[in-house]
């Protein structure tokens, strides 16, 4: 395979430092033929490029199979890099060989398809340059995100998916037959990070959660990537300055990256991303969405409407924090009018919603269970998780961070789908 150390990055032609006679591969792209010269954008995994294949310029079966090669064959070339201000990225590739791996067959995306095509054929779609950019992009953020982590000495845990107790409520699980016992998809890897904390005291894991959710909107996966923090000796302050620190680092870095010249987001916005955060308690922000005309009351959760009205004109995300002990779940430490959980939730700027949720953990035991108690789950359920409470029991917060609705903020799409290769909706699990 002496070849393959000879084969040039198109991202190298591109950016000069591939020059004179070059091998490249990869995929066509677009194909255009004009007279006896054939013009291909070949793609790879660093860029796209023109070739120009014509037909004095290689054999004569060579300029027949460039002619018979589809959109998506795969192809092997050898060629001249000429600078031409014409062709898109500045350099054009005079083919003095072309061969083909694989002659695809007629590709069935075109121009002007519905997206509900587009999904259905999603295996295919997925090398279009705008998802292909995407994926590039989060896999950035999330190698930002485990660097953060790293950096301040957290360890990285990995929690079960099946699991027979829920963390976040009833509504949104994926119940199944575990050979004859109920289980569950997990929701949160919340109660599970708990159990480490006694030994590795900071934790964070990145894992999948399912959300049986039967609303349809820009925001909502069936199945996601969650992150998720949980420390030992943090309060609710401490949790929310981690968060805060979390997402500064990631768009500070963000702003500097090449990739974003790909997306509706500029580096200037990124840069504004910096703590301190806006901060609100959830009693004033009601007020303040009534005195907005808002016919929200005070217990509800926010929904899509809501969180636009607090966020629209923001440049950085906004924490609203003291949540009604009513409105959200059993292990949130109650404040001290017994009305409040010590908690937040930070809301993104520019109305993308709610990305992170966390809280300060009840750690008492006999706290514990009159919550539980109140909310009617059932106690065997969650014997080992009571366990926690009995034996070297630590005041502890942590939160959980959708990769998904992050990279949709930061990358600015429209849609959580496109956060995501193959998207869980409600009314979507192929391809
Ligand atoms: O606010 P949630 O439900 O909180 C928890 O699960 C906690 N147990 C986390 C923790 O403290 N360890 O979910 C956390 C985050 C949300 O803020 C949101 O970003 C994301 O998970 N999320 C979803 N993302 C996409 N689709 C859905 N259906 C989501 N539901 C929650
Ligand atoms: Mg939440």
């Amino acid at each position: 395979m002496k070849e393959k150390e000879t084969i040039s990055k198109i991202s190298e032609v591109l950016e000069g430092k591939a020059k004179g006679i070059v091998h490249l591969r990869g995929w066509i792209h677009r194909k255009r033929v004009q007279g006896n010269i054939i013009f291909f954008s070949l793609r790879d995994s660093t860029g796209v490029i023109q070739l120009a294949v014509k037909k004095d310029g290689v054999s004569e079966k060579e300029f027949k199979d460039a002619e018979k090669a589809l959109i998506e064959s795969t192809i092997t070339v050898k060629g001249e890099v000429k600078k031409d201000e014409r062709a898109p990225g500045g350099f054009e590739v005079q083919v003095k060989s072309f061969g083909v791996i694989h002659f695809s067959e007629i590709f069935p995306i075109g121009k002007d398809q519905s997206t509900e095509f587009l999904l259905d054929v999603r295996h295919l779609w997925l090398r279009s340059l705008h998802l292909t950019n995407i994926m590039k992009a989060r896999a950035e953020i999330v190698k930002d995100l485990r660097l953060f982590f790293d950096e301040r000495a957290f360890i990285e845990v990995a929690p079960p998916i099946i699991t027979t107790s829920a963390c976040e409520g009833g509504s949104t699980l994926f119940e199944f037959d575990y050979f004859g016992q109920k289980a569950y998809l997990t929701q949160s890897g919340q109660l599970y990070n708990e159990a480490f904390i006694t030994a590795l005291e900071k934790i964070f894991i990145l894992a999948p959660s399912f959300r049986a959710e039967k609303s349809r909107t820009v925001k909502h996966l069936t199945e996601y990537w969650h992150l998720e923090e949980e420390a030992a000796f943090f309060d609710n302050e401490d949790n929310m300055l981690l968060q805060e620190q979390m997402i500064e680092f990631v768009a500070q870095r963000l702003a500097k990256s090449p990739l974003l010249r790909n997306f509706n987001r500029t580096a200037e916005e990124l840069k504004e991303v910096k703590a301190p955060f806006h901060r609100l308690s959830y009693d004033k922000a009601i007020e303040k969405l009534q005195e907005l005309g808002s016919n929200v009351e005070w217990g509800d959760d926010f929904g899509v409407e809501h969180e636009g009205l607090l966020t629209k004109e923001l440049h950085k995300p906004l924490f609203v924090h003291d949540w009604p002990l009513k409105a959200k779940p059993f292990y949130m430490e109650p404040a001290d009018d017994g009305e409040h959980v010590k908690n937040a939730d930070v809301l993104a700027p520019q109305g993308h919603g709610e990305i992170i949720g966390g809280s300060e953990r009840i750690w008492e035991y006999d706290k514990l269970v009159q919550r539980m108690k109140e909310q009617d789950l059932n106690l065997k359920d969650y014997a080992w998780y009571l366990d926690l409470r009995k034996y070297g029991s630590v005041p502890h917060s942590g939160f959980g961070l959708g990769i998904e609705r992050f990279v949709k903020w930061l990358l600015n799409l429209e849609h959580i789908r496109d956060a995501v290769p193959f998207p869980r909706v409600i009314n979507r699990a192929y391809p």
